[in-house]
């Protein structure tokens, strides 16, 4: 019962945030510095992941994700729907060059810039408030995800077009559709099994999405 409501919690979250949320959106996003409080046009839109339930990818499964990735030295991290930046911290302290979080929960934001700095790490990991999926990801050597089923097809062809050859997606409990993962690791939390999954960009891939 448990496990039913985690996971509705996290797919209800995601999908409901979602819903005012369009893949072909401009960047509107809003880059947290300073004091990294976001101004008043932030207000009407604290608490949402909150009132949907938010969980966090547990600190317990956070270096399974690191280890799928395979981090290396040069790597630029991308995570749409950060959170408060767990995931992005332990890939830097793995040893990713620099990194980038956006989430659409200003409360949030500001939490992931507040460990960010607390980390020491904002020269190198930026944090923005607003719709990930308006985000130019072609820089990004990693991409990190825990959002619902419909988030990643929404994000699936901007993964596609934007990203380089040999690109990693790392996805905790969530699948790509009939995109098939190259690799699947098992992590058992007390309570509840995660399921993480990789993917990898290819050059056939982006021969195929690549426009005439
Ligand atoms: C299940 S939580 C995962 C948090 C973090 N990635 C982790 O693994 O710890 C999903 C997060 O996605 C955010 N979110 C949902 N839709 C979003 C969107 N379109 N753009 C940016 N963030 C979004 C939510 O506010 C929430 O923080």
């Amino acid at each position: 019962m448990r496990t039913f409501l985690l996971a509705w919690g996290v797919l209800a979250a995601v999908n409901g945030l979602l819903l005012s949320c369009d893949a072909s959106a401009q960047d509107t996003t809003i880059r947290l510095e300073g004091n990294g409080r976001l101004g008043p046009a932030a207000d009407e839109h604290r608490g949402t992941s909150a009132a949907y339930g938010y969980e966090g990818t547990p600190h317990s499964v956070v270096p399974a994700m690191i280890a799928l990735a395979g981090i290396v030295a040069d790597d630029v991290v991308y995570e749409p729907g950060c959170g408060d930046a767990r995931v992005l911290i332990a890939a830097l302290e793995a040893g990713a060059r620099k990194g980038l979080g956006v989430d659409i929960d200003p409360d949030l934001a500001e939490v992931a810039y507040a460990a960010v700095k607390t980390a020491g790490l904002e020269d190198r990991l930026e944090i923005r408030w607003g719709n990930a999926l308006g985000v130019d990801m072609s820089q990004a050597t990693v991409v990190f995800l825990f959002m619902g089923e419909a988030f990643n097809l929404r994000i699936r062809p901007l993964l596609w077009q934007q990203l380089p050859v040999g690109a990693r997606v790392v996805s905790n409990d969530f699948g790509m559709g009939d995109w098939a993962p190259d690799r699947t690791v098992r992590v058992e939390t007390p309570g509840r099994t995660y399921t993480l999954y990789r993917w990898t960009i290819t050059q056939a891939i982006k021969d195929r999405v690549r426009v005439p």
